[in-house]
């Protein structure tokens, strides 16, 4: 056991899919079978993780509903409709005190300023709590909401991603933190020299600034990445604070790790300045037992038409329609592999060639975890693996996906973080007050205050 590893704690987050992360949670008993729609249900689970003092809790994004066969889809709700994350946060942030609020947003089909200022906000509202899920969006018909016939190319997305949050970091610089003055006796708001204009003209954006927000409490809101790409790995390494990632071994793992941590010193920036934390879709049960019962039942609720669209929809819309179930997966063409480069699409290739697993029993692997690693059993043996997987430098904490909600999450809240804080893995009490205080992220200066630069605001 590694001795530097024993003083430090994981960090937790908490991702709620609507109803849970199990493609079937819907049909669960203990399942909010509306969540998509219901706010009291995102307030009650927010509070949950927040009691077992989750670093934060994440909704993910598309600007499109799923595309796909209505034949599936009627049987399969997750993500048809469900709220803007960017309204459901603030709410969320005021029924709350502690536990950070992340939401995804895309920088395909979004402007940088909308997006400084709605995360910028965010993160007053909930006093230092907000975090930015940076995505490019992998679906063509968001592309199709946004007067494009197609998507970006993958490379093209991640270099407009990265411009777009240059610029961002940017805006939220507008104003140093102590711009504003607000002064009766001088009569004087704010030090026009504390307000800096951006200016950027780059091959994406051009975006004069300042921004109309003032300073965000955190400095810049806590940036996440979700790619694990050759792009996005790069990209991860560049800004990154939080990587999210599907995982499947340890020493898979390890590599992601140690490569993320490795590019970050080309950019100036320490290992410790980007937490890594691979799903973890862990089903507790108070027994073995009890928790193998669990997935059985969701695993027994996947519709061969639901489980056939999960995998065609990962496979680029690939067409499975006319291939035995219990047969294998047909050959991937290269094209499709090579265009769109994903992670979920290499590991299931893999499960097909190495592990020899036929389109049925793939598909319910995928479905059951939505390509996030699996862990069932009790407290201990939940615990136990979560252990190993951080004493040995695989992660610094873990996305964990409830698999149906709020039943999921009140077991591992009741059974595993207790387990965890025993252990002395997790916290009892929050550190600070802010996200970037609780993950043990230092605050950005601002770029002029730092440089102690004064440029004249312009217009
Ligand atoms: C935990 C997790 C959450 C994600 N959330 C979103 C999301 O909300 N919206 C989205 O468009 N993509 C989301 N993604 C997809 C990634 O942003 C990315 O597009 C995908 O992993 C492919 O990237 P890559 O080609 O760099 O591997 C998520 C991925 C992971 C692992």
């Amino acid at each position: 056991m590694n001795q530097e590893r024993r003083d430090r704690k994981m960090h937790l987050g908490a991702f709620f899919h609507p109803t849970g992360n199990h493609v079937a949670a819907w049909l669960h008993p203990n399942a909010q079978i509306d969540a998509g729609a219901n706010f009291e249900h995102y307030a009650s689970i927010t509070q949950t993780a927040e009691r077992g003092k989750f670093d934060l809790m994440f909704v993910a994004d598309a600007v499109a509903v799923r595309d796909g066969k209505l034949q599936a889809l009627r049987r399969w709700p997750q993500y048809m409709a469900y709220f803007d994350p960017l309204t459901l946060l603030p709410a969320l942030a005021a029924v709350t005190k502690n536990i950070g609020v992340v939401a995804t947003a895309t920088t395909s089909y979004n402007e940088p300023y909308h997006i400084a200022r709605k995360f910028a906000s965010l993160d007053h509202i909930s006093l230092g709590r907000a975090g930015w899920n940076v995505v490019t969006s992998s679906a063509v018909n968001e592309a199709w909401n946004f007067g494009r016939d197609t998507h970006y190319a993958h490379d093209q997305r991640y270099d407009r991603a990265n411009e777009f949050v240059e610029v961002v970091k940017g805006l939220w610089d507008s104003w140093e933190d102590d711009a504003f003055i607000r002064d009766r006796s001088t009569e004087i708001y704010f030090d026009p020299a504390k307000l800096h204009t951006l200016n950027h003209e780059g091959q994406h954006f051009k975006v004069r600034g300042p921004l109309n927000v003032a300073r965000p409490p955190q400095g810049h809101p806590v940036l996440f990445q979700a790619g694990s790409s050759e792009a996005g790995r790069e990209s991860a390494a560049r800004f990154a604070e939080g990587v999210f990632t599907p995982q499947h071994t340890l020493p898979e793992a390890q590599d992601f790790y140690r490569d993320i941590k490795g590019r970050m010193a080309k950019y100036g920036r320490k290992p410790e300045a980007l937490k890594i934390m691979p799903g973890l879709n862990a089903i507790v049960g108070r027994t073995r037992k009890e928790a193998e019962e669990a997935h059985r039942f969701l695993q027994s609720k996947i519709h061969p038409d639901v489980g056939l669209e999960l995998l065609s929809i990962q496979l680029d819309n690939m067409d499975l329609s006319q291939y035995d179930l219990d047969g294998p997966l047909p050959d991937i063409p290269d094209h499709v592999a090579a265009e769109t480069g994903q992670a979920s699409m290499r590991n299931i290739v893999r499960w097909s060639k190495e592990e020899g697993l036929t389109i049925r029993q793939i598909y319910e692997r995928y479905a059951g975890a939505r390509g996030q690693r699996t862990v069932i059993g009790s407290p201990v043996e939940i615990a136990d693996d979560m252990e190993r997987w951080f004493r040995n430098y695989g992660v610094d904490g873990f996305l964990y996906h409830p698999s149906h909600l709020p039943g999921g999450l009140d077991a591992f809240v009741d059974l595993v973080i207790p387990e965890l804080q025993n252990r002395g893995l997790f916290r009892e009490e929050y550190e600070g007050k802010t996200l970037r205080e609780n993950m043990g992220l230092e605050r950005p200066k601002s770029r002029y205050a730092a440089e102690g630069c004064r440029a004249k605001q312009g217009g």
